[in-house]
């Protein structure tokens, strides 16, 4: 298994994964986009030349006058029978402490869907995520959404 940074040429391979795993899917540009802007903030956990795992992450754009710089987590999965055995934990810290040291993120944010146990476990009891909104609504389907946030401050 071989975890490493993301580049466009794994723009494929990670909408593949994202297409067989979330019903949040994204443009080939948006995956682009993000590889070109922040390339040291997305992550691929690859075998055999497949891409097995992926975090998709920036830094947010909209940032308010009161607001500071943080990172945001766009996506994340892994294949099914590549689960558990800690890559999207090892995927979500390199991402994490690529935000902290190269942009300075104090703290990094994602929204999960309220249903999601798993996702819900990673970040909440492995990664010590807190819940900071509900987005009611937010999903296409009319999910709730928790807004998340983990502060990466020393
Ligand atoms: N139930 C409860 N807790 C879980 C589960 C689960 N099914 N899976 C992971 N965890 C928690 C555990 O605390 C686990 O530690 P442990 O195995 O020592 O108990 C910890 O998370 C780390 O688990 P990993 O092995 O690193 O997680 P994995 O590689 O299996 O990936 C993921 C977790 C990404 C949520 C995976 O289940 C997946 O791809 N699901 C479908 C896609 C998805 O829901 N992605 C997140 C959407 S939200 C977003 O993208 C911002």
């Amino acid at each position: 298994m071989n975890l490493r940074l993301a580049t466009v040429d794994d723009a494929i391979g990670m909408q593949a994964c994202n297409l067989q795993n979330l019903p949040e899917n994204y443009t080939m540009k948006y995956y682009l986009y993000h590889l070109l802007t922040w390339p040291s903030l997305s992550y691929v956990a690859e075998e055999g030349g497949r891409i097995v795992g992926y975090i998709l992450a920036k830094m947010e754009e909209d940032v308010g006058e009161d607001d500071e710089p943080h990172g945001h987590v766009t996506s994340i999965s892994v294949l099914r029978s590549y689960r558990r055995l800690g890559l999207a934990k090892k995927l979500m810290v390199q991402s994490q402490e690529a935000m902290a040291t190269i942009y300075r993120a104090s703290y990094v944010s994602l929204h999960v869907r309220k249903s999601n146990r798993a996702a819900l476990g990673l970040y909440k009891d492995s990664l010590g995520f807190e819940v900071s909104d509900v987005e009611k609504k937010y999903y296409a389907d009319g999910e709730d959404a928790y807004a998340m946030r983990l502060s990466l401050k020393n």
